[in-house]
């Protein structure tokens, strides 16, 4: 810079400033150009994040970006300010809490699934607590959409869930017991198109294969019986009724329980709509119309909304790409997928892609923290704080245990991770689903591994955000576009 030389005394001092403005100027350019090739490196390979952005705030603002409003459901978070169920402070879960219970989910889809003789991290006390035969489980990560049910149509608050198949809602005379919900509960007496099904008809035996119990029978009407991962249940009577998804897609006889008995984490939701692969679920029961298509988006915070659209009229993001729909032995619920690798920061992990083939994987709404094979959550992991190791790092947040306090810091570089799928699809997951925000100091890495590689890993609610993902149950394959809501 010494081929400009002033003498301040020969310039006035609005001149000698705008000279120096103009210099840093120039100097600020310099710079930036020589380090243009590393910006853009990493800009390509790392999300710069607003740490204020971390925290959801107390307002909804609503997605603008959802599908056609008319023909999809507002998908919510259960805690979130955009849900009507968010009025009891105090019946908010903590992230300590929201992580136990989604350990609960996840051994219960293990033991469910069945696990290899010889891994036993399942002590004697968590053994006891969970059922032997788990219809499917439910974890507190919920999302909430609303449905009609009856006529007059009667809205109702259910939880969605990709892992299991029936749906169900608390009903009146509520028999035995009903946890408190938002909604009035549903009073089948005041429904004209009510009714129970008979023990002896096939969707009654139906009840075995979707709920992992066989049915009951109580003055011959048919009886379900459905138990969850963390000691939550419901019980009543099966039922048909007429299920109103959209004011123009209504749907006769539609099998759902109605649960005279209903206890656990569901409280504020009026029960749960079943998405699952099993003959019973909604995306079964309504096949004929919407060819078990269905896709949803979960917003990236609680203060934000998302949707469930059925069918494939309702349009696809265009970055949308498929990949192969799987199934899983013991499993048919579940929509499995074939993982074959992760990037951190541009970086493939050198993992063998057989980790994740002995293993299987699948994707599931209801799952918090995607669940990896150890083997590769420790290359994730270690990848992952190679590249942040200018932040300091936070105590663990239970099963999370690469933790970084950024209370310091009004924006952060975090590297980009991409899921790999069969076919050569990959899948970048947003900044709001790589990390986990307990506070601003303690912002964790959303991923956990497994406790063993033959382990079925899980493709968790908090990877899925912001991301449209497509079940195409008919055409066997499941979709991944992103941005499709914020
Ligand atoms: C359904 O069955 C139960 C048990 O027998 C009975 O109490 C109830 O009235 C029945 N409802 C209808 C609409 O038939």
């Amino acid at each position: 810079m010494g081929a400009i030389t002033i003498s301040s005394t020969s310039l006035s001092s609005n001149l000698l400033l705008l000279l120096l403005l103009l210099l840093s100027l120039k100097e600020g350019y310099v710079l930036g150009r020589r380090q243009a090739p590393a910006d853009s490196h990493q800009l390509q390979h790392s999300h710069t994040v607003h740490v204020s952005s971390l925290l959801p705030s107390s307002v909804c603002s609503p997605s603008t970006k959802a599908l056609d409003k008319k023909s999809s459901l507002q998908v919510v978070h259960k805690h979130g300010p955009c849900s009507q169920l968010h009025q009891d402070k105090a019946s908010i879960p903590t992230h300590a809490e929201v992580l136990l219970r989604d350990e609960a989910r996840v051994k219960s889809i293990h033991s469910r699934l069945g696990r290899k003789p010889g891994s036993s991290d399942v002590d004697e006390t968590d053994a006891a607590k969970l059922p032997a035969k788990d219809g499917s489980v439910v974890g507190s990560g919920n999302y909430i959409v609303t449905v009609g049910l009856g006529t007059p149509k009667k809205d109702l608050s259910l939880i969605f869930d990709t892992g299991s198949d029936i749906t169900w809602t608390q009903c009146q005379p509520c028999a035995k017991s009903c946890y408190k919900q938002r909604d009035p509960i549903f009073a089948p007496s005041l429904s004209s198109t009510y009714s129970n099904i008979s023990c002896t008809s096939t969707a009654c035996s139906s009840l075995t294969s979707a709920t992992g119990n066989s049915p009951g029978c109580a003055s011959s009407a048919c009886v379900y019986g459905i138990q969850y991962g963390d000691s939550s249940f419901s019980v009543g009577f099966f039922a048909k009724e007429k299920l109103t998804l959209t004011p123009t897609d209504k749907f006769d006889n539609f099998l759902f329980g109605c649960g005279q008995n209903n206890q656990g984490l569901f409280v504020g939701a009026a029960g749960l709509l079943g998405l699952g692969r099993d003959q019973l679920s909604l995306p079964s029961q309504t096949a004929s119309k919407y060819k078990k298509f269905f896709s949803y988006c979960l917003p990236s915070s609680a203060s934000s909304d998302g949707f469930l659209a059925f069918g494939d009229g309702g349009g696809l993001s265009k970055s949308v790409k498929f990949t192969t729909l799987s199934t899983v032995s013991q499993g048919q619920s579940f929509y499995g997928i074939d993982v074959t690798g992760i990037s951190v920061g541009g970086q493939k992990l050198s993992i063998s892609a057989s980790l994740f083939t002995t293993a299987g994987t699948i994707i599931d709404s209801g799952t918090v923290i995607t669940r990896l094979p150890p083997t590769a959550y420790a290359a994730l992991s270690s990848s992952f704080r190679q590249k942040m190791t200018q932040y300091p790092r936070a105590q663990p947040l239970s099963i999370l245990d690469t933790c970084y306090d950024f209370s310091k810091y009004s924006s952060v570089s975090i590297p980009k991770i991409s899921f790999f799928f069969s076919g050569g699809v990959e899948v970048p997951i947003d900044a709001k689903g790589i990390l986990y925000v307990n506070s601003i100091s303690q912002v964790c890495l959303g991923f956990a591994g497994n406790s063993d590689d033959t382990d079925i890993g899980i493709v968790g609610n908090t990877q899925q955000k912001t991301l449209q993902v497509v079940y195409d149950g008919a055409g066997g394959r499941i979709g991944f576009g992103t941005g499709a809501c914020s």
